[in-house]
C-alpha cells in the first residue's frame, strides 16, 4: 500500500533504532495509551511481538526509507471496544517531526481502503483521549463521526483510568 510519499510495509528488525528514536518521545506513546520506549532492545522486542501482527504496518517515509510511524487495525477479538466480529478498531501514531503534514490521514485512509476492499470490513471504530484532539481530527478527515460515547479502556498501559471518545465510520458495501 502506498501513496506518492509513504509506503505501508511490515516492520523489520532493522527498524529498531529508528523506532526507539521516535517512540521514546514522551509526547507520542502516552497519547496512544503506551509508555515511551526505554531502549533499542525494547523497541526490537515490540517489533518482534506487537508489530509482527499482519494487521500492523510501518509507515515508511519514501524519501528516507525510515519508518516514521505505525498504523493498523485490531480485529474485534483484540479491540479495546465492544464491537461486532465483522468490525475492527483502527490505531496509529506518527513521529513528532512529521506531525501536521497530513501523513497520518493518508496512512489511515490506505488501511481503511484495504480493510474495506480486501477484508470486507464496512464498520470501523476508533478512540482517542479528549485532550488529544489531533487524533480525533485524523479520524474525522477519514469520515469517522463522533458517537458521543466516552468509555474506559482498561487494557491500556497508560490512561486506563481516563475515558476515551469513541468514533465510528460506516462505509456502504
Ligand atoms: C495524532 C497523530 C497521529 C496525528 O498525525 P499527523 O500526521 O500529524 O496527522 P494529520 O497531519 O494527518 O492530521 C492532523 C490534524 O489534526 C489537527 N490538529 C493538530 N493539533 C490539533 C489540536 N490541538 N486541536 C485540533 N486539531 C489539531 C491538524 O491541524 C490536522 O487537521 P487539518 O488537516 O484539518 O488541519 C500524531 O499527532 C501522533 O502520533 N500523536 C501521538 C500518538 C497518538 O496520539 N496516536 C493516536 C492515539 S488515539
Amino acid at each position: 500500500m502506498e501513496t506518492d510519499r509513504i509506503i505501508l510495509r511490515p516492520w523489520r528488525d532493522s527498524d529498531a533504532e529508528t523506532l526507539f528514536k521516535y517512540a521514546s518521545d514522551p509526547d507520542v506513546g502516552p497519547r496512544a495509551g503506551w509508555p515511551p520506549h526505554k531502549s533499542v532492545e525494547e523497541s526490537l522486542n515490540i517489533i518482534c511481538t506487537v508489530f509482527s501482527a499482519e494487521t500492523m504496518w510501518a509507515v515508511e517515509w519514501k524519501e528516507t526509507g525510515e519508518a516514521i510511524g505505525c498504523v493498523g487495525y485490531l480485529p474485534a477479538s483484540a479491540s479495546n471496544l465492544k464491537i461486532a466480529d465483522d468490525q475492527c478498531e483502527v490505531g496509529y501514531w506518527i513521529a513528532r517531526p512529521y506531525w501536521g503534514k497530513g501523513i497520518c490521514t493518508e496512512a489511515l485512509q490506505l488501511v481503511i481502503d484495504y480493510c474495506f476492499h480486501e477484508k470486507g470490513f464496512s464498520v470501523f471504530w476508533g478512540d482517542y483521549f479528549p485532550e488529544n484532539p489531533a487524533s480525533g481530527r485524523v479520524m474525522e478527515k477519514c469520515g469517522f463521526v463522533d458517537t458521543g460515547e466516552e468509555v474506559l479502556c482498561p487494557t491500556l498501559e497508560v490512561g486506563a483510568d481516563r475515558p476515551v471518545k469513541v468514533m465510528r465510520l460506516e462505509l456502504r458495501k
